[in-house]
Parts: C-alpha cells; sequence; structure tokens
C-alpha cells in the first residue's frame, strides 16, 4: 500500500483577500506596482505571496499562513512576504518536496496589471527556485461586480504541485 506520508505528489491551493486602502503601496508578487491605492494588512499585504505560500502549506497539509505567522505579531508588522513564502517551501524541502509549478490569478478591478506581467512572474519564478516556464501568473477583473469589481479590495488564488524528491 502506498505510504501516504510520502506521497510522490502533493497538490495545494490557496486564496487571499486584502482590502484596497489609498495611500499604501500595491506590492504584488514583490512588485510594486505605481498605483495610488495599495492594499492594507499587517505585513506588505501581498496578495499574491500569500495566496502561494497558502497553496504550499496546504499541499503539506500544515495548516495556513496565520498559524506560521500570526498578523498580531510585531515582527511582521510590514514584513516583505517573501519571507513567508520562503519558510514554505523551506517546510516542504524539509519533507523532501520540491515545487514542480505554481498556477495563480490575481482579481484586481483596476488598475491593469498586464504591463507587470512579466516582472510579476519572473519574480515569484524567482522566489519559488522555479524557471519561469513553470510559473503562472493570470489577472482578471471581477466585472465590476462585488467587492472586487467596485474597487473595494484585491483578491489571488494559486494552486501549486509539489514533487516529491528521489
Ligand atoms: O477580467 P477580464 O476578463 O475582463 O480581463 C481581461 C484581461 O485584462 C485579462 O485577461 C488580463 O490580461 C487583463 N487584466 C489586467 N489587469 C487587471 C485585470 C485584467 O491586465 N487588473
Ligand atoms: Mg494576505
Amino acid at each position: 500500500m502506498m505510504n501516504l506520508a510520502r506521497l510522490p505528489f502533493r497538490v495545494g491551493q490557496g486564496w487571499d483577500t486584502h482590502r484596497i486602502e489609498a495611500g499604501r503601496p500595491l506590492i504584488l508578487g514583490g512588485i510594486h506596482v505605481p498605483c495610488e491605492f495599495g492594499l492594507a494588512g499587517h505585513s506588505d499585504a501581498d496578495v499574491l505571496f500569500h495566496s502561494v505560500t497558502d497553496a504550499v502549506l496546504g499541499a503539506l497539509a500544515l495548516g495556513d499562513i496565520g498559524m506560521h505567522f500570526p498578523d498580531t505579531a510585531p515582527e511582521w508588522k510590514d514584513a516583505n512576504s517573501l519571507q513567508f513564502l520562503q519558510h514554505a517551501i523551506g517546510l516542504a524541502a524539509e519533507q523532501g518536496y520540491r515545487l514542480a509549478n505554481i498556477d495563480s490569478t490575481i482579481i484586481l478591478q483596476r488598475p491593469k496589471l498586464k504591463d507587470f506581467r512579466g516582472a510579476i512572474r519572473a519574480n515569484l519564478a524567482q522566489a519559488a527556485g522555479l524557471p519561469e516556464s513553470a510559473v503562472g501568473v493570470k489577472f482578471k477583473t471581477a466585472e465590476n461586480v462585488g467587492p472586487v469589481g467596485e474597487g473595494r479590495s484585491c483578491e489571488a488564488q494559486a494552486v501549486v504541485l509539489l514533487v516529491l524528491q528521489s
């Protein structure tokens, strides 16, 4: 019988949302997108890195980002979310897994992000130790509907695949 603790593949999904706030920096996948508003949060509110981090933690069945980095802890105030993602990837490595690929979607009504796709994708790939060909970054509006569509929030979704190292 297959040893369930040593699954050859593990899939994980993550989702995150942050409120839009005037005057905050808009940081997506570690890239600063020039805009008159940004995302509110205890850390740098990088909704993409948070969703990918949760996807990695979910693949490992190790809970969620708030368990590992409580948003009440002073050390994570304005923290660079890259460290959350790299911590999760480190936990995967400790269990013998490496990331195989990431797919992700940022849902934001405006501004248009397509001019930043290359930079966000390259930065996420570098953060995850993956070639860019293994990293998908998609953008969607919310068709002016709901909190995202009304410009009150931004969401991100991610799926990751972990592979057991031979
Ligand atoms: O949401 P919708 O399907 O209308 O988005 C159309 C295209 O606009 C997307 O495929 C994406 O390339 C781009 N987009 C963007 N920045 C956003 C939302 C969408 O560049 N904030
Ligand atoms: Mg978050």
